[in-house]
């Protein structure tokens, strides 16, 4: 089985884990005839008759890649300080520049007379006001979470444990082919006290999904390929819908930081 994680590098394991919100869920029933399997922080329900696939072998391989999240979160983490540090240096060089041009208008000078003018000295006061406002939300790097896609996931015990030991996960789509495995996923978010919005169930083809998720805003920062046997037919897919980091291009700033720049 190969086992690819769509990871800039990996470097040393640094985080502990804790729950989604911090407090022990409380646990659900099993039911009967069920069997139920305890890895890391998540607890999933099991019938053999399902016949979704199930690998105990595999621990270590998912505690390996929770770490390599873990790890990929700081570096965006870092990334992400470093560029505020940048783009605040920026945005008060731009807000010097509005100030001074406002300045000018105010008093006269070359600007156009009337009507036009105060449309003038407006827009520019509505610059700035943006400025300031974006100056004040790109001050500390605030981390926005990564999106996550587990496009193999079976019994969802993957995804679940991705989603309790790693906080910084704001959403995690865990899907699988077999309606079965889908309504597997399902059943053990739920089983798990997870908040559906956040590990979120899907029954598609991975190669299909990710297609669809070219989008940016669709576009994972991790993705999971887990398959039987070689991961090459997904990889196609997969490069096409992993983010680039925060920083790489301006197209990648948030949306305000774009507009008050442009
Ligand atoms: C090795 S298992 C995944 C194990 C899981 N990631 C884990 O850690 O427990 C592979 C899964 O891929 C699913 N699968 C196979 N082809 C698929 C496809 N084209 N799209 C989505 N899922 C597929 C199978 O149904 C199976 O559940």
């Amino acid at each position: 089985m190969g086992k690819v994680s769509a990871l800039a590098c990996i470097v040393a394991a640094i985080m502990s884990g804790s729950g989604e919100n911090g407090s022990a869920p409380a646990q659900k029933e099993v039911p009967d005839g069920w069997t139920v399997i305890e890895e890391g922080m998540a607890r999933v329900i099991y019938d053999e008759s399902e016949k979704v696939f199930y690998n105990k072998v595999q621990v270590m391989n998912r505690d390996t890649s929770i770490q390599c999240i873990k790890a990929y979160i700081e570096v965006l983490k870092e990334e992400r300080r470093n560029n505020s540090v940048k783009m605040k240096g920026k945005l008060q060089r731009r807000r010097a520049h509005l100030l001074k041009e406002l300045s000018e208008r105010r008093k006269g000078g070359d600007a156009p007379a009337g009507t036009e003018a105060a449309d003038e000295i407006a827009a520019f006061e509505k610059r700035l006001a943006k400025c300031d406002a974006d100056i004040g939300e790109n001050a500390d790097g605030n981390f926005p979470g990564i999106r996550v896609l587990e496009a193999l996931s079976a019994t969802g015990l993957r995804s679940i444990r991705y989603a309790q030991e790693i906080p910084e996960i704001k959403t995690i789509l865990a899907n699988d082919i077999l309606p079965k495995a889908y309504q597997s996923i399902a059943r053990n978010i739920e089983f798990n006290n997870l908040d559906p919005k956040r590990v979120i169930a899907s029954n598609a083809d991975a190669a299909a999904l990710m297609f669809n998720s070219r989008k940016p805003e669709d576009q994972f920062d991790v993705i999971d390929l887990d398959p039987y046997g070689a991961p090459t037919l997904f990889l196609d897919a997969a490069v096409q819908v992993r983010k680039t980091s925060f920083h790489a291009n301006k197209h990648h700033l948030p949306g305000n930081v774009q507009g008050c720049l442009s």
